[in-house]
C-alpha cells in the first residue's frame, strides 16, 4: 500500500454516505487517508472539496470510469445504490485489475437492505422468521430472486473468486435528521427513505396512515448508529482483519429493534394532533388510491406492508453497540414531521418525487 489509504466512497451526497463521509473525516486516522468521493453534482463536487475530498464528477452508469476508479482504490464504500447489478460489475472489473496489479486483496464495503428478507404481507402480519447474520445457512438459503440479492451475490462473488475481500452492510429501516458538516454544507440529504414517505403522505391526508392494519414489523436503526457500524467494520478490516468476517460471513444486518408498522403510524398520528393538524391520533388504512397517489403505484406503496426481522449479531461481536432504540425512533417522528411540514410550506405543496422516484425499482422487486 502506498502511504495513505485510498478510499473510494460512493454515495457521499446521499443520507448514508454522507454520514459514512462525516465520521471518515473526523477519524483519529483521517490523515492517512486519500478519500474520493464520484458525485454527480459539479456543484457538490466543489463544496466538498473544500472539505478536503478529491472529487469526480462521474455517475455509476459510467462504468468505464466506475471501474478506473475501482481499480486504483485500496478500500471502497459503496453506499449508493444497492440495486445497480451493472454499476456493480464494473466496480468489480476494477476491483479485479487492482488485485492482479498489485497482488494485494482491494477491500468492498457494500450497502444492502433489510427488503432482502422481506414478505410481502400487505400489513396483515408480522414475520415470524429471525434472520441472523451469523447463520451462514440461513443467509445462504435467501432466494437469488430476493430484493438486493443479485448485487449481493455478485459481491460476495468477488470474495470467492479471491480477488476482493468483501462486506455487506445490511440495515433495516434508517432513521433520525443526519447531521455533520456535509450536511451543514448542503452537500448530503438529511433524510432517509421510508419514514419521511409515511410522514408527507399522512401530512397530506391530514390523518397518519398505514398499509392494511399496520401488523407488519421491520427493524430500525439511527443515522448515527448505521455510521457508527460501517466504522467499526472499517477500523477492524484496518487493524484485525482476520477478526472480520467476509464473503459469505461478512453480512452485517443493522438493527437495534424492531416496530409495527402500526405503532409508527400512531407517532405520526400522535404529532400530527400535537401540531394541530390532525384530531385523531389514530392511523388508518391507505386506499389503493392513495398509495399510488404517494408511491407512484399500489405495489410500490405496499412496501411498507411488508414485513422482516433480523438479527445484527455480527457488528455487535465486533463492538459495535448501537446507542438508539424504540422509544427514539417513535421520539424521531415529530422533529421529522415538523421539517417536513416546514418544507411544504416553503414550497407551497407536499413533493413526492422522492417516493415516486423509487416506484419502477419496487414495482420489479420481489419484496412487494
Ligand atoms: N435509508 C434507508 O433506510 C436504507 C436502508 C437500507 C438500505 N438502503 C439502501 O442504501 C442505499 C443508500 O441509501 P440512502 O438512504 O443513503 O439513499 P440516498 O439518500 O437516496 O442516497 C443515494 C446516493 O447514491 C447516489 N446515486 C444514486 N444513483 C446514482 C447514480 N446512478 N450515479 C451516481 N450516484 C448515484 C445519490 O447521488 P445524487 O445525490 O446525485 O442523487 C446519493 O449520493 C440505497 O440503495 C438504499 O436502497 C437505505
Amino acid at each position: 500500500m502506498s502511504a495513505k489509504t485510498k478510499i473510494l466512497l460512493f454515495g457521499a451526497t446521499g443520507y448514508i454516505g454522507g454520514s459514512v463521509l462525516n465520521r471518515l473525516l473526523a477519524h483519529p486516522k483521517a490523515d492517512t487517508f486519500e478519500i474520493t468521493t464520484p458525485v454527480r453534482s459539479p456543484e457538490k463536487a466543489k463544496l466538498l472539496e473544500k472539505l478536503g475530498v478529491r472529487t469526480e464528477v462521474a455517475s455509476l452508469n459510467n462504468h468505464d470510469k466506475v471501474e478506473s476508479l475501482a481499480a486504483n482504490a485500496h478500500i471502497i464504500f459503496n453506499v449508493a445504490n444497492s440495486d445497480d447489478l451493472p454499476a456493480m460489475i464494473a466496480l468489480l472489473k476494477g476491483l479485479r485489475k487492482a488485485y492482479e496489479t498489485t497482488g494485494q486483496l482491494p477491500i468492498l464495503i457494500h450497502t444492502s437492505g433489510t427488503g432482502e428478507i422481506a414478505e410481502p404481507v400487505q400489513g396483515k402480519r408480522a414475520a415470524e422468521i429471525v434472520y441472523s447474520d451469523v447463520n451462514i445457512e440461513q443467509m445462504k438459503s435467501i432466494p437469488p430472486t430476493a430484493f438486493h440479492r443479485n448485487v449481493d451475490l455478485a459481491v460476495i462473488g468477488a470474495d470467492e473468486q479471491g480477488y476482493a475481500r468483501t462486506y455487506i452492510v445490511i440495515p433495516g429501516i434508517v432513521y433520525g435528521i443526519a447531521r455533520g458538516p456535509v450536511f451543514e454544507a448542503g452537500i448530503s440529504k438529511p433524510i432517509s427513505i421510508n419514514i419521511p414517505g409515511l410522514i408527507k403522505a399522512s401530512l397530506d391526508r391530514k390523518r397518519s396512515g398505514m398499509v392494511g392494519p399496520g401488523k407488519a414489523v421491520w427493524p430500525y436503526v439511527h443515522i448515527d448508529d448505521v455510521a457508527d457500524e460501517y466504522i467499526v467494520l472499517f477500523d477492524r478490516i484496518l487493524t484485525d482483519p482476520q477478526s472480520a468476517g467476509h464473503g459469505w460471513e461478512g453480512y452485517y444486518f443493522g438493527e437495534n429493534g424492531h416496530n409495527s408498522f402500526y405503532e409508527l403510524g400512531r407517532a405520526i398520528g400522535q404529532a400530527l394532533v400535537d401540531l394541530g393538524l390532525a384530531d385523531d391520533a389514530e392511523p388508518t388504512s391507505f386506499t389503493d388510491e392513495e398509495l399510488a397517489k404517494y408511491w407512484g403505484s399500489v405495489t410500490a406503496g405496499s412496501y411498507s406492508g411488508t414485513t422482516c426481522r433480523c438479527s445484527a449479531d455480527r457488528a455487535r461481536a465486533i463492538g459495535w453497540n448501537p446507542k438508539y432504540a424504540s422509544a427514539d425512533f417513535l421520539a424521531n417522528v415529530r422533529p421529522e414531521m415538523e421539517m417536513q411540514w416546514s418544507i411544504a410550506q416553503k414550497k407551497g405543496e407536499i413533493d413526492f418525487s422522492y417516493e415516486r422516484s423509487l416506484a419502477e425499482l419496487l414495482d420489479s422487486s420481489s419484496a412487494t
